[in-house]
């Protein structure tokens, strides 16, 4: 079996290019008996972005929300809080130790805020807190408390999937002579899943302030696709799909059949209040049910935590023997 991991940091409200692009694959793959899943919400990386703790706490209830919401099969896959799996953070440390700070010194993150700092005449690490510089140790420690074999990721993530693997490396050279205790894991960036465009047609980015929130009250999510960008055609005049944001996400929701019937109209010159129309009501069809649990979820939070601590439990099974063989690996135990 697979061994399938991945996280998500717990701030701000999930959209429809998270929903496309992460959530709903993921929340397919649990369904997979063949793999074994584990989808975790990376409160610890928010610590790194939001000092606000009511924020982090109800981000962290929202996106546990989401994915209940959406049908994540917890039975058949663990779904847990990072904060709550004390080994993570014990085994961040010890990878610490064994990690380069030159490999640090790259990584894109760290890099991007520095950057930005010496453009605007900044000290260069002007607000790098350690939590930013080390972030890919956290997050390597987050994959190889599991021995995770894949780990599904944007194309963002990339770099750091690859540093948890030469990290690993790493770890399992200077303390493993006999077999290695650490799994290499390999990051796997799927091509045929879109990358959703925003209201504005650039790519749907809480940074670009374009979104669509997943869980938008009906009418606010109306206004919303109302507001996606189009071209001045007139009804009657045809149009191009293939430039069309609208077409765009109606194919991230449609089935095979129903976008080769929006091909069509689009050729027969549909107007942009109509294709809205129908693009809202498919987007609503496909969300309707699940916003409801959502909304039902998150006046339940006694349900939603237990859910978690039953993932945090799952996980733990995995995580404390293997922090035992670490720790004794490295030479960290008393006499029993
Ligand atoms: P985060 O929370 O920024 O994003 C979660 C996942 O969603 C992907 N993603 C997208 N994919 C397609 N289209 C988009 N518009 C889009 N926006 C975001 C991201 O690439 C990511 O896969 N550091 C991670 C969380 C993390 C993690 C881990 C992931 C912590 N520990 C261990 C994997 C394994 C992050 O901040 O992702």
């Amino acid at each position: 079996k697979q061994r399938v991991l991945t996280g998500i940091t717990t701030t701000g409200t999930p959209h429809l290019g998270n929903y496309v692009g992460a959530i709903r694959p993921a929340i397919e793959a649990s369904r997979d008996t063949s793999n074994e899943t584990f989808y975790f919400l990376a409160d610890l990386h928010a610590l790194i972005k939001c000092q606000d703790p009511a924020a982090v706490h109800q981000s962290g209830m929202e996106i546990a929300a989401t994915w209940l919401a959406l049908g994540l099969d917890t039975d058949n896959s663990v779904f847990y809080r990072q904060s709550d799996i004390r080994e993570i953070t014990e085994l961040t440390w010890i990878l610490n130790c064994v990690c380069a700070k030159g490999l640090m010194n790259r990584a894109h993150a760290y890099k991007a805020a520095v950057d930005a700092n010496v453009a605007e005449g900044e000290d260069a690490d002007k607000a790098v807190t350690m939590g930013l510089f080390s972030y890919p140790v956290l997050m390597a420690a987050d994959i190889l408390m599991f021995n995770a074999n894949v780990v599904p990721v944007g194309k963002d993530q990339i770099q750091h999937v690859e540093m948890a693997r030469d990290i690993a490396g790493r770890f399992n050279h200077i303390y493993c002579k006999k077999e290695p205790l650490l799994t290499l894991p390999d990051y796997q960036v799927d091509d045929n899943v879109a990358v959703l465009q925003g209201l504005d047609g650039r790519k749907m980015s809480k940074s670009y302030g374009n979104t669509i929130p997943l869980f938008l009250p009906e009418k606010q999510l109306k206004k919303h696709i109302n507001k996606i960008k189009t071209n001045l055609l007139e009804p009657g005049e045809p149009k191009d799909p293939d430039t069309s944001t609208v077409f765009q996400v109606w194919q991230a929701f449609a089935t095979a059949e129903q976008t080769a019937e929006m091909r069509q109209a689009f050729a027969e010159g549909i107007g942009w209040g109509d294709a809205k129309k129908k693009l809202f009501e498919l987007v609503n069809a496909e969300l309707a049910e699940a916003r409801e649990r959502y909304n039902d979820l998150l006046n339940r939070p006694a349900d939603i935590e237990a859910e978690l601590q039953k993932g945090a439990e799952k996980a733990r099974a995995i995580s404390k023997p293997l922090i035992e063989q670490i720790r004794e690996a490295v030479g960290i135990y008393g006499l029993a």
